[in-house]
């Protein structure tokens, strides 16, 4: 397994229930290898996102995985957060022991740009929540687009939203940054609603990863808890999507979702439909092609994907 090239990634989140699954599932993979996790105001603020990305790398044993507090609000719009969903931590659910990590002193929007900068251009962007710290960086920097192998985002959706009926949490929250960064030139890969509602992780699904018996799998079962009992009141899903870790899943088998490469743009402009991915599936505008959107997840090889990084870690006390 050491002679294969390991997939290096950055992990933007804001954990977040289903960040934190995508956390463990990029922290544990022998084909991946985390460079860092950088967080951002979203499901939270970032104070509390951030102490939740330290206490899912100090649950897991991961505390050599750096972890970087980024923006705190978006590049232009008013803050939004979802605490309705994620609860007041932002991670409400399990109990953790007290914190020891700390996060680094470097802004995540650095930390960004130096890795990028200092690479040779083998580094993939994940993001999993609003994309302000991408956007801001590549603002910031703008030689570090060359740099980007591949923005694989959590985000979006070519059907309806979970916010408006146009728009989807992440690009909403910041539709700006996205905006930046569905413009920057680099190779794009959406995992939106339209695939991640086919994977809710329901009580069957909940039961099968108890049964992993490891730390990580407690931890999701205590995760999933809360995710799914909000998301059960608010949308009435049987279970919690588990969006953010298609990401996660996608790298470590691409076969596990189908997509198509269109024009994808952000509406920045309008009101009801701002924050909405316009994906031209049919290519009716003859636009330039830039992002490949998911369109269908095998939903029984992404479960086998998550039960098989879950069992990685060391087998629970419990
Ligand atoms: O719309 C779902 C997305 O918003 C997920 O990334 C979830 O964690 C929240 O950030
Ligand atoms: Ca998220």
């Amino acid at each position: 397994m050491s002679d294969i090239k390991k997939r290096k990634i950055i992990l933007d989140c804001d954990p977040g229930h289903d960040d934190a699954v995508a956390i463990m599932m990029a922290a544990s993979n022998p084909g991946i290898e985390l460079l860092g996790v950088t967080i951002v105001s979203g499901n939270q603020t970032v104070e509390k996102t951030s102490l939740n990305g330290l206490k899912v790398l100090q649950w897991i044993g991961k505390g050599d995985i750096p972890c970087f507090q980024g923006c705190s609000r978006p590049m232009i719009r008013e803050k939004l957060n979802a605490g309705d969903i994620h609860g007041e931590t932002g991670l409400d659910g399990p109990v953790f022991p007290p914190l020891t990590l700390k996060i680094q002193e470097k802004h995540a929007v650095n930390f960004i740009i130096d890795t990028l900068m200092e690479s040779d251009g083998d580094i993939t962007m994940v993001t999993t929540g609003p994309m302000t710290n991408l956007g801001m960086a590549l603002r910031m920097k703008p030689e570090i687009a060359d740099k980007i192998q591949e923005i694989v985002l959590m985000g979006g959706a070519y059907t309806n939203g979970n916010v408006t009926p146009a728009a989807e949490f992440n690009i909403i929250a910041d539709a700006d940054a996205a905006y930046v960064c569905f413009t920057c030139g680099r190779p794009i890969r959406m995992m939106g609603l339209d695939i991640t509602r086919k994977v809710l992780c329901t009580p069957d699904i909940v039961e099968r990863m108890r049964q992993v018996g490891t730390i990580a799998s407690d931890l999701f079962v205590d995760l999933m808890g809360h995710f799914c009992k909000t998301q059960y009141e608010i949308f009435g899903w049987a279970g919690g999507p588990l969006h953010d870790p298609c990401t996660i899943a996608y790298l470590i088998n691409p076969d596990v979702i189908k997509s198509k490469y269109v024009n994808a743009t952000i509406d920045i402009r309008s009101t009801e439909s701002y924050g909405r991915t316009n994906c031209d599936m049919f290519d009716y505008m003859k636009k330039p092609k830039n992002c490949h959107v998911a369109y269908d997840i095998d939903a029984d090889m992404f479960w086998d994907i998550v039960e098989r990084e879950l069992a990685r870690y060391p087998k629970s006390e419990k």
